[in-house]
């Protein structure tokens, strides 16, 4: 029923007690900020890195141990204005809290829409128990149709996502250098020709200790670039505890998908992570999925397996080859159930 769309839709309507389809069972929250002090996830400084070599290599060098170690980090001084991500952040705000009459509009299970606004997974497959609604929009390839997305956030999300294309890409490079590739490996390899953003809004919520904002989840991509408002609430899985990733302001969240794990044969590791909910908020975040499209050639055929350049003798492949098409449905029939979609591909 779109009636009562979204979370949002369900919060403006009143409820104090969340429905029982929200409640996710017994949850361990990790809120002890002293842990989080020892563990924490690495912030990277990228000032510098394209004229001082000697920096860039030392860049490299935490960007390596960090994506083995945590599958995510944090970075700074990244090039991107603070004030295009503090407009970001006001442009999700914008569309989720624009009039519902209106925004119901974009609710949309139109498979030909560049812009659809969703509530939990997806709009094919709710798993109906995440307390967040959102939009998503193809940024690239084509059709990029940019006149479908709302007008009172068109401009921001046009300029956002361009910036961390680039970002993306330059990140690219320092990843294929970290594993001791050329700088334009991962780029060559399609990983970021394909780029999906989603502006998540995850209203206060009045029962927060019964339901997530996000489910525990492995990212299916090769990386997302992430930018979180001042809330809090994302939360990494390391050494079998829940960590808090702290907002920094300024700052973007970047880590390693499936994908990535499986054609580094598990050198970078995508990490379960998730979101708490808080009677606080709303909470705002932008995620930029980088993914690869179907190949010119092969299309959906083409075989993902872990790179020849990273194994040998002392590390054999500890995945099997399959088709993206095999990744995508399997991805998609199972949703975010907790598992990762590199399960039935060891
Ligand atoms: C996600 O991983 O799905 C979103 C994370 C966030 O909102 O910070
Ligand atoms: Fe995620």
């Amino acid at each position: 029923d779109d009636s009562k769309e979204g979370v949002k839709g369900l919060v403006e309507s009143g409820v104090s007690k969340i429905p029982r389809i929200f409640h996710t069972g017994k949850l361990v929250i990790n809120e002890n900020p002293t842990r989080d002090i020892k563990f924490s996830v690495p912030i990277i400084d990228l000032k510098d890195i394209h004229n001082n070599p000697t920096r860039r290599v030392e860049v490299i060098g935490e960007i390596q141990s960090a994506c083995h170690e945590w599958g995510f980090f944090q970075v700074i001084n990244h090039g991107i204005p603070v004030i295009v991500l503090d407009e970001m952040i006001e442009g999700v705000r914008r569309f989720h809290e624009q009039d519902p009459d209106v925004r119901r509009e974009f609710y949309t299970r139109d498979l030909n829409k560049n812009f659809k606004y969703f509530s939990n997974f997806s709009p094919f497959n709710d798993q109906p128990t995440n307390w967040r609604d959102s939009f998503g929009y193809v940024v690239a390839p084509d059709p990029f149709k940019p006149e479908e997305i709302p007008l009172l956030c068109r401009d921001i999300v046009i300029e956002y996502s361009k910036k961390i294309n680039d970002l993306g890409f330059a990140i690219f490079e320092l990843l294929s250098e970290a594993l001791g590739l050329n700088p334009s490996f991962l780029k060559d390899f399609n990983c970021a020709e394909g780029h999906i953003i989603q502006g998540h809004y995850y209203p206060p919520c009045p029962e927060p200790e019964l339901t997530l904002g996000v489910s525990s989840h492995t990212d299916a991509d090769f990386i997302t670039l992430l930018l979180q408002d001042h809330i809090g609430g994302l939360q990494v899985l390391h050494e079998g505890q829940w960590v808090n990733v702290p907002p920094v302001h300024g700052a973007l969240v970047v880590n390693i998908g499936d994908l990535l794990q499986l054609i580094t044969n598990g050198r970078f590791v995508s990490v379960y992570h998730r979101v708490i909910s808080k009677n606080i908020g709303p909470r705002i975040s932008v995620v930029s999925f980088f993914v690869n499209t179907p190949d010119p050639i092969e299309g959906e055929s083409k075989i993902y397996g872990p790179l020849k350049e990273l194994i040998s003798e002392e590390t054999p492949p500890i995945y099997k080859n399959f088709t993206i098409k095999e990744f995508l449905d399997y991805f998609y029939a199972k949703g975010l159930d907790g598992n990762s979609s590199l399960e039935p591909f060891k």
